[in-house]
């Protein structure tokens, strides 16, 4: 497995395996590996090409008061896990080699980044998407594969791909989750155990909501009431949103009579968690 580090030697890299007829899989990531991120490069590998996984802290969509300095690292794990796991090359940029001094190009959208995480994370979006943005610039993938536990995040990289004519398939990866139900993350390493009944109550919430639409409840507010019941059960447990929403616009519904993404987010502690699971009505969610 390559380890690659300057943006330049990366292009070189990929237009060599693009020159020899074989396709590129990006699965970008920001390290401290779980079983979500490596199920990604599995779905990657299944391309049959190679797999490029990008390592990298991204700055840009950090809030000023978020955990930019906090954020779990361990370089030597995820190198070894990704060579386990089969990824042909990791690019791991150093922050001046995407952000040199200077840097004031960024790319924003108008409406996706204005729902959901957007709300309470303004620039957010803006730095995935600038992120983004760079990475197929400088890995030249034909493919790259994101999670669905970002379900916001994936809306925006397909739209940012179709509005800016980047010829790249995206995929979205299932959410992995813990055996109790918690999705993964690697912020749940912040989480003390005695913390863990309330990170449950997310998935648990998800599954209520989805229960309630199997039993024939429509109204988007009576199902939220319920979720809000849920996490309210946990003192620790401080709601940032919980929505009802069109999985396409990510704007808000009244009623569940077609298929809706049902998503929150909740700090628990001080660490913010996020979930969501689509519900058909027709019950094929
Ligand atoms: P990061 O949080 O490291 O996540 C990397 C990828 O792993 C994302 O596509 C995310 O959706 C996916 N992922 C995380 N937890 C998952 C889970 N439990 N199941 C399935 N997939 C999961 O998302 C980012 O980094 C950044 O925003 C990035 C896209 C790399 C841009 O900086």
């Amino acid at each position: 497995m390559e380890i690659i580090k300057k943006a330049v030697d990366m292009q070189a890299w990929s237009d060599s395996v693009r020159q020899s007829g074989r396709t590129i899989c990006l699965v970008p990531t920001m390290g401290y590996f779980h079983e979500g991120h490596l199920s990604l490069i599995d779905r990657g590998k299944e391309k049959g090409g190679e797999v490029v996984v990008s390592l990298f802290v991204n700055p840009a969509q950090f809030g000023e008061n978020e955990d930019l300095d906090a954020y779990p690292s361990n370089i030597e794990r995820d190198l070894a896990l990704a060579r386990e796991r089969g990824a042909t090359a990791v690019f791991l940029p150093a922050v001046d080699e995407i952000y040199p001094p200077g840097y004031q190009t960024y790319v924003t959208l108008s409406h996706l980044p204005h729902h959901l995480c957007g709300l309470s994370r303004p620039v957010h979006f803006k730095g995935v998407a600038t992120v983004v943005t760079k990475l197929f610039n400088i890995v030249k993938p034909h493919a790259a594969v994101f999670g669905a536990k970002d379900f916001q995040q994936v809306c925006i990289i397909r739209r940012m791909c179709t509005d800016l004519n980047y010829n790249i398939e995206i995929m979205a990866a299932p959410i992995v989750r813990e055996e109790d139900g918690l999705a993964m993350s690697s912020r749940n390493a912040y989480l003390q155990p005695s913390q863990r009944p309330a990170a449950l109550s997310l998935s648990r919430s998800l599954a209520l909501a989805e229960k309630m639409v199997a039993e024939g409840e429509t109204t988007c507010h009576a199902v939220k009431k319920e979720m809000e019941g849920v996490i309210q059960g946990f003192p620790e447990a401080v709601i940032d949103y919980i929505s009802l929403c069109d999985p396409n616009t990510l704007e808000e519904v009244v009623s569940t009579d077609q298929p809706v993404l049902a998503a929150l987010a909740v700090k628990v502690g001080t660490t913010r968690l996020i979930d969501n699971r689509l519900i058909d009505p027709a019950g094929q969610g």
